[in-house]
């Protein structure tokens, strides 16, 4: 597997996998990874298959959390973690043995992703964050993973993070790309939330997207959902579940702060501001419009 160690100006590498220029985390324990990944377009699909998409750090393991007791119809602690059902670090084997009704996670493209899974019209459920929270997650996310080898600085990772010299490329892309196929494919089963959104009224967020994935359930069911994804709760009751040895000084650091705005503490005016001018103008022609404080 291509293995590129992406260089920032202060001099601090991070390891990624180079897949013809789209850069991928390494940490697949897959010996064929890169024939999987090639090959997963051509994987099959479930009618019942749901899809969490997102750009690293937007809020992937709350939703799937959510998403899982939803098809499952339990509001009970599910007992594995999201990276078992994340696309591109598992085999075509494991995601054929996955029972149904899966609940599949992934940041690649949508066009890395199985062509079956759209051609069966499966449901996708869509979040955004605010790119100013992500960099800050996704600098302590790099820092803090030993597989990415990244020793670097905030000052220099602003810089870094724009030019997407990291796993996924840039936030503007990816978030671009989904504004797109939403725009071009409006009868497609998708439902966009964002983690503001959570952040804001978990309770509605959570009942809308009962509501997409058909879940009959009661008031009291989506409560407790809520209430079990909460993030004390996640952050206690999760953090056994994680891989000690992936995380420095064996400290798992997956569920970190779950605020919205805590960028307000790492930008500094200078590279707020350079940050609002790349936005503008790579998102000249986007409709998108993150929040940056509740
Ligand atoms: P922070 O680093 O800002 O704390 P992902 O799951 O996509 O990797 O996103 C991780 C981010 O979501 C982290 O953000 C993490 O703390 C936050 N997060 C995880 N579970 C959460 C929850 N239940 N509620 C709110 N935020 C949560």
């Amino acid at each position: 597997m291509p293995v590129k160690n992406l260089m920032d100006n202060g001099g601090s590498g991070l390891k990624v996998i180079d897949l013809d220029g789209y850069y991928l985390p390494t940490f697949s324990q897959l010996k064929s990874h890169e024939e999987e990944l090639r090959s997963m377009p051509d994987w099959m699909a479930r009618d019942d298959d749901v899809m969490i998409c997102t750009y690293p750090k937007s809020g992937t393991h709350w939703l799937w959390e959510i998403v899982s007791m939803l098809v499952k119809k339990k509001a009970e602690r599910i007992s594995t973690v999201k990276e078992t059902a994340m696309m591109e670090i598992m085999s075509k084997k494991t995601h054929d043995n996955i029972p149904s009704p899966r609940v599949l996670n992934s940041h690649v493209y949508f066009e890395y992703l199985p062509k079956d899974f759209a051609k069966r019209k499966c449901k996708i459920v869509y979040a955004m964050r605010n790119p100013k929270d992500v960099a800050v997650s996704f600098f302590n996310h790099h820092s803090k993973i030993l597989e990415y080898e990244f020793s670097g600085t905030w000052e220099h990772y602003v810089d870094r993070y724009l030019k997407g010299d990291v796993d996924y490329g840039t936030w503007f892309d990816y978030t671009l790309k989904w504004e797109k196929f939403m725009a071009d494919n409006p009868d497609y089963p998708i439902i966009a939330t964002t983690f503001e959104d959570m952040k804001e009224d978990a309770l509605r967020e959570v009942t809308r997207i009962a509501k997409f994935l058909e879940v009959d359930c009661d008031q009291a069911f989506l409560q407790e959902v809520t209430d079990l994804c909460h993030f004390d709760r996640m952050k206690k009751e999760k953090v056994n579940m994680e891989e000690i040895d992936s995380w420095k000084d064996g400290q798992p650091g997956m569920y970190r702060k779950g605020d919205v705005g805590d960028w307000k503490n790492w930008f500094t005016v200078a590279q707020n501001e350079f940050f609002d001018r790349v936005y503008q103008e790579k998102m000249k022609d986007s409709k998108v419009q993150p929040r940056y404080t509740l």
